[in-house]
């Protein structure tokens, strides 16, 4: 008899194909023999990885405490550990198997202990095959696309007595009605796309997280109205590919229509994460220029400067195209803060063409910016490219990269000194319980000695030293 339950493996050619998605409406019910082991026992979540991740977390830790878990920080205490994992460039993949492989221990001294293996890094084929031969321990491998089905996978690993694996590549619908826990108490990402249709080439989500499909615009405002009827100060609207919400719901359902019905429910502070420069229209401009609570930080990656380059990675605008959308956002919102993603050493990219990524840096001059060197993802189109690009190149050219977007960090973090800014208090300071941390409007985060009873509230506050990614402040009353 086979000791593993294969319910789905992952298939790149089945993850390819795109197709009309269904909305399911869930009725989530827990397994008598889930409640029966695990309530009242201990769950650890360690997410890694982009917001799509962490909002799966929060439904899983939503799933785990309708069987009446709870979480902790500990891993001696817990009776359910999910590693749930990042797959978007090859060094965050090995930290997952460095992860994994330190639970041995655990798994050793404790036979009960259920060790799931969830996320990105199981959707890919040879990634899958490699983790369960070297971690024959792990209970249960599940993909993006069986969150919903965390509770019952449990339940199977535990009647069956076998490992479970549910990786489905061929299954992406909406589900909705998956139970939440959220993390932070007063900030909440909402999903309303999953999946990517983009298919940039140098990029694995679009095979890990399966094809675009879009929330119904009524569900999305039914989990925001809660949000806010509970007092929520901020909502993040989560997706690979935000601006791209609705195509699929081929009713004319556009991303600018749930901004704004969004931004009128009066949240007071709005957000959206992650923008394509492609899909970034004139009506979006518009609203998010039109309502104060959409919050004036786009992050819109750039992922090169040089025409050539961007057309091998199949993004869809030129840097005409990406420099003059910058121009329209500062000519209607001076204040507004861009932040941004770029790739270095991409394949056959020659000097010329990164001289060309750090003339856009230099004309753009982000607030902060992302940088990483290309790392080839098994599968995607960029990694069957010949690359004539050595390691050392790469790195050189990440260090002068790195060197451009620190200096010009540090020259805008240092235009906030003196400077009053509304700042949402997130909680205490990690280093120092004494003081108080929170956001700006642009989301940098400030320190300020406050009393705890402003946690949750938005105040103002002077900013008084930068220490470049963070800064220092003084509590303004008024
Ligand atoms: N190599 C390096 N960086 C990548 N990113 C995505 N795929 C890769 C890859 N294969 C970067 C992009 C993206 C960010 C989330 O990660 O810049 O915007
Ligand atoms: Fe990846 Fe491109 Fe989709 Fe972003 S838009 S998730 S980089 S394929």
């Amino acid at each position: 008899m086979s000791k593993t339950l294969l319910n789905n493996l992952p298939s790149f050619t089945k993850a390819r194909r795109r197709y009309p998605s269904i909305v399911q409406n869930l009725k989530i019910e827990v397994p008598s023999i889930v409640s029966a082991k695990l309530s009242g026992k201990f769950f650890l979540i360690k997410t890694f990885g982009c917001q799509a991740n962490v909002r799966d977390e929060e439904s899983m830790a939503g799933l785990l405490s309708m069987a009446n878990m709870r979480r902790t920080e500990e891993e001696k205490d817990a009776s359910v550990i999910i590693i749930n994992t990042c797959a978007v460039r090859e060094g965050a993949e090995q930290k997952i198997f460095g992860q994994v492989g330190n639970l041995k221990g655990l798994k050793t001294n404790n036979k009960d202990l259920i060790v799931i293996v969830a996320g990105c890094v199981v959707q890919q084929e040879e990634s899958l095959a490699k983790l369960r031969k070297t971690f024959p321990y792990v209970d249960i491998f599940m993909g993006t696309n069986a969150i919903h089905k965390l509770l019952d996978l449990i339940a199977l690993r535990i009647t069956e007595n076998k490992k479970v694996v549910d990786v489905p590549s061929d299954d992406a619908d909406v589900y909705e009605n998956i139970p939440v826990q959220r993390i932070a108490p007063h900030k909440a990402f909402v999903n309303i796309t999953y999946g990517c249709d983009k298919f940039c080439t140098y990029c694995i989500v679009p095979y890990t997280r399966g094809k675009e499909r879009s929330r119904l615009p009524a569900d999305i405002l039914r989990e925001c109205q809660i949000l806010v009827d509970s007092g929520y100060q901020e909502i993040t609207l989560v997706g690979q590919n935000v601006n791209a919400y609705g195509i699929d719901l081929k009713d004319g359902t556009t991303f600018s229509y749930i901004l704004e019905e969004v931004a009128k429910l009066g949240i007071p502070r709005l957000r959206f994460i992650t923008s394509h420069p492609w899909n970034f229209d004139d009506e979006m401009i518009d609203i998010i220029a039109k309502y104060p609570n959409i919050m004036r930080k786009i992050h819109l990656p750039l992922q090169s400067g040089s025409d050539e380059i961007l057309k091998l990675m199949g993004r869809r605008y030129t840097v005409k195209d990406y420099l003059e959308l910058v121009t329209k956002l500062r000519a209607r919102m001076p204040d507004i803060s861009l932040t941004t993603d770029i790739i270095v050493g991409f394949p056959n990219e020659t000097e010329q063409q990164f001289l060309e990524t750090l003339k856009v840096v230099e004309k753009v001059n982000y607030e902060n910016a992302y940088t990483f060197i290309y790392s080839p993802r098994k599968g995607t189109p960029a990694a069957l490219m010949e690359d004539n690009v050595s390691r050392e190149e790469k790195g050189e050219r990440f260090n002068k990269l790195k060197a451009l977007v620190d200096s010009q960090t540090e020259a805008n973090a240092a235009l906030y000194v003196g400077n009053e800014y509304l700042i949402l208090v997130d909680g205490y300071s990690k280093k120092d319980t004494s003081v108080l941390s929170g956001y700006t409007e642009s989301d940098r985060v400030v320190h300020f000695v406050g009393t705890p009873d402003l946690i949750g509230k938005i105040v103002k506050v002077k900013i008084t030293e930068s220490r470049v990614y963070s800064f220092v402040g003084e509590l303004v009353n008024e």
